[in-house]
């Protein structure tokens, strides 16, 4: 069986906008095992499921209609090859806690992506990333339940899709896998990865601990912790544009940040733009753009989903409206079937 039922639950304490909003059921799985119960319960057949992780890049815009299930699949496993560590881990494990304990046990290489909010499972459907590193730099292959075939596949990476952001778990696999372990392979031939500003100050001797402090102390002075104010980190992603509409920016706005993103094409950080549109700190009732860190909405206290995607909907026609640029939301929104809220 599940570990546990609840009906009726409240998720606000399982996502990390804390947005108040209820699923007729919520079960905790710590095992391929009880996963697959949910899913052959037949009772919960006609359930829409959401399986979550840690709940942090989630906006549920109305109470969810179905069954969600809290992954919490432990698994820290490590082989050793003359080349480099390979880390099998649970999908329920808590990723920084995971980036913090490879670090003590002398694997380095996760350094750069420290204080990332949610879980393992997470990690690799929208490929984390920050500070120059993505989980696909070291990820091998991806197991997940596939809930069309009843059975745990094997995915190796190569076939994962994985871009900015993006993955074949957003994609082709949506609605179909939940991740239930993560492969990966830290080469014990480590480099620091110093590309992004900040982190050059450290030099190239830098340890892969000064590196970790470093990334926490960055993240904590601009991004909030959602156990003092939800938010869903980066609520929209950097986007990409054509390099005509670029230069046109440019002209006006020298210092714009950017990052080459292929031919003819650009990226711009989202919160420079929402920053520039004059939006820090703008309000809709209890939601607001983040004063430090424009990229991120925040829940002052008691926001509803609605004052959130309010203020979301404000933001993107307000950039689109100053330079013709569209956000896209990152942050994934549900409506109560679990389709798209937005
Ligand atoms: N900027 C502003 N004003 C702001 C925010 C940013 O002018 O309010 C400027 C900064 O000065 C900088 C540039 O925009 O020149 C980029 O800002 P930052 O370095 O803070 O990174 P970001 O592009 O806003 C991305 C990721 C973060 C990740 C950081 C560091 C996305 C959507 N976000 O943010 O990821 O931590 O880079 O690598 O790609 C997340 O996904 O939840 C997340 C926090």
């Amino acid at each position: 069986m599940p570990v546990s039922v609840t009906f009726d639950a409240n998720l606000a304490e399982h996502h990390t906008f804390g947005v108040s909003v209820c699923s007729r059921a919520l079960v905790v799985v710590d095992s391929v095992d009880s996963l697959a119960r949910c899913y052959r319960n037949e009772e919960w057949q006609s359930l829409p499921k959401l399986v979550v992780g840690g709940g942090s890049n989630l906006l549920f815009t109305e109470d969810f209609n179905g069954l969600v299930i809290l992954n919490r699949i432990k698994e820290r496993t490590v082989s050793e090859s003359s080349g480099c560590f390979r880390l099998h881990l649970g999908a329920g494990e808590g990723w920084h806690e995971v980036v913090a304990w490879s670090l003590e046990q002398g694997m380095p290489g996760l350094e750069n992506l420290a204080l990332i909010p949610g879980t393992v499972g997470a990690a690799p459907v929208q490929n984390i990333g920050a500070y120059g590193v993505e989980l696909a730099d070291f990820c091998e292959y991806v197991d997940y339940w596939d809930c069309e075939l009843g059975k745990v596949v094997r995915l190796p990476a190569a076939e994962c899709h994985f871009g900015y952001r993006e993955s074949i778990f957003k994609g082709a696999l949506k609605g179909r896998a939940v991740v239930v372990a993560v492969g990966l392979a830290l080469p014990k031939a480590w480099s620091p990865k110093l590309g992004y500003g900040p982190l050059a100050q450290l030099g190239e001797e830098a340890a892969p601990s000064a590196i970790f402090e470093a990334v926490c102390q960055i993240r904590s002075s601009k991004l909030p912790d959602p156990e003092q104010l939800g938010n869903a980190g980066s609520f929209f992603k950097n986007p990409v544009i054509d390099a005509v509409l670029f230069e046109r920016i440019q002209r006006s706005h020298p210092e714009i940040p950017s990052y080459p993103a292929g031919p003819g094409e650009m990226k711009v950080p989202a919160g420079w733009l929402i920053d520039q549109a004059g939006l820090k700190g703008y309000q809709v009732g209890d939601a607001a753009v983040h004063t430090e860190q424009a990229l991120v909405l925040v829940n002052r206290d008691k926001a509803t989903a609605e004052e959130i995607t309010t203020l979301a909907r404000h933001v993107v026609a307000t950039v689109e409206a100053r330079y013709g640029i569209e956000l896209e939301p990152e942050v994934r929104i549900l409506d109560g079937q679990g389709g798209a809220g937005w």
